[in-house]
């Protein structure tokens, strides 16, 4: 049994609401309702509190229930957004930012609102977050209307709770306790001359997402940051290593951790003789020679010890991608590497969901496209696997 908070925002498909909250007493979960008063105008809160079996709470403390996943369902255009920008409104989005764990929205809205520039924005800030949709359905809305705007059903939702519920590690907050994990992330920019640079598409997402969840198990943890797209962990040591020769540097004066997850895309050359002022334009061309930077991870498993836990991405574009991936394992003596087919535009570089296989010592193990916070669940899991054989 987990303890479930839902969410009820303001629009007709609150009533559906009213069934997800009996689906998941069912389960049966421990279920809090929280509903806005623009839900209210819809549905009477009594509704939900008496399906869920509960009262409200009277302290003055109702955000701060502690609970196991959050879903929102019908999540409205306008508490996606104060959802996306951190608001703190009401009891739900203060819940909201006090929740530590899976969140599940299940949005519903007019079929032009839900398209629109902002609120897909809006939606990508929550997908970057790790938070997951579900739905809108296509169909005709209330409105008359059709396209995307329905919310989906409740046993969809119910369905995509309980996945994410299995799908959170049971032993989160306390399985690398004690332990000191170093994790890379993002890409590294190696300077041209003073304003141009030569960089990569990596966002950062999936080893901020790693760092995040060891921080959830309980670690110490040291995030090098090399130019993040996205907002950096709480509860995290954050060092900034905005090119190859800092991560070099920062990694190697830490490569006493317990675990070291070299997430980031490192550039493999660097300009050889960058200009430190801004190039004019000549006219002419501009050839730039570009020499070999140090392998961090390979430099890091030449010194590491049978203890450590050494763990490295693979990105590939090729064909024989796992072929490679094997290869880098023995190159660079990982424990694990996590290849990543980056030929493949819906997962990897810019989106928040991944699909990766764990080449690790005799096993091969793939992980279904899902959440970057599932993925680095189970590279967590994998290293938690390692460290118990140790
Ligand atoms: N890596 C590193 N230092 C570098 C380059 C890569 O530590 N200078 C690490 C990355 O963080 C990643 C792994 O090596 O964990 C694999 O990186 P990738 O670019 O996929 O492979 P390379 O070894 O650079 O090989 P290639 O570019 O030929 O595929």
């Amino acid at each position: 049994m987990a303890r479930i908070l839902v969410g009820v925002t303001g629009g007709i498909a609150a009533y559906k609401a009213c069934t997800l909250v009996r689906l998941l007493v069912r389960a049966p979960h421990d279920v809090y309702p929280i509903v806005t008063e623009a839900a209210a105008r819809f549905v009477a809160p009594e509704t939900f509190f008496a399906l869920a079996r509960t009262t409200p709470r009277r302290d003055a403390y109702p955000h701060l229930e502690r609970a196991d996943l959050l879903v929102v369902a019908p999540l409205t255009a306008n508490t996606l957004a104060r959802l996306a920008h951190g608001l703190a409104d009401d009891v739900l989005t203060e819940a909201a930012l006090a929740h530590d764990g899976p969140v599940v929205v299940a949005p519903a809205m007019n079929v032009r609102m839900w398209q629109h520039a902002a609120t897909q924005a809006n939606a990508e800030i929550l997908r970057q977050r790790g938070v997951v949709f579900v739905g809108p359905a296509e169909g005709e809305l209330a409105e008359g209307e059709v396209g995307p705007g329905r919310m989906a059903e409740p046993e969809e939702i119910a369905e995509v709770v309980a996945r994410e519920l299995a799908g959170a590690s049971p032993r989160a907050s306390s399985s690398l306790a004690g332990r000191r994990v170093l994790v890379s992330a993002g890409g590294t920019r190696e300077q041209l001359d003073a304003v141009r640079f030569l960089g990569n598409r990596s966002s950062g997402s999936m080893g901020v997402a790693v760092a995040e969840e060891a921080r959830r198990r309980g670690a110490e943890v040291t995030l090098l940051a090399a130019n993040l797209a996205v907002p950096v962990p709480t509860g995290v040591t954050v060092v900034e290593t905005p090119t190859a020769a800092d991560i070099e540097r920062e990694a190697l004066a830490r490569a006493d951790a317990d675990v070291v997850i070299m997430a980031a895309a490192v550039a493999d050359y660097r300009p050889a003789a960058p200009e430190t002022a801004k190039r004019a334009k000549d006219g002419s061309s501009w050839t730039v020679e570009l020499t070999p930077t140090t392998d961090v991870l390979a430099a890091l498993g030449a010194n590491r010890t049978d203890r450590q836990v050494l763990v490295g991405f693979a990105a590939e574009s090729a064909g024989n991608g796992l072929e490679r991936a094997r290869e880098k394992k023995v190159a660079k003596s990982a424990d694990l590497i996590v290849f990543n087919d980056i030929g493949r535009s819906d997962i990897g570089f810019d989106t928040a969901e991944n699909e990766v296989v764990l080449v690790s010592n005799g096993a091969e193990q793939h992980i279904a496209k899902a959440p970057k916070r599932r993925i680095a669940a189970a590279v967590l899991d994998e290293v938690e696997r390692i460290m118990a054989t140790r």
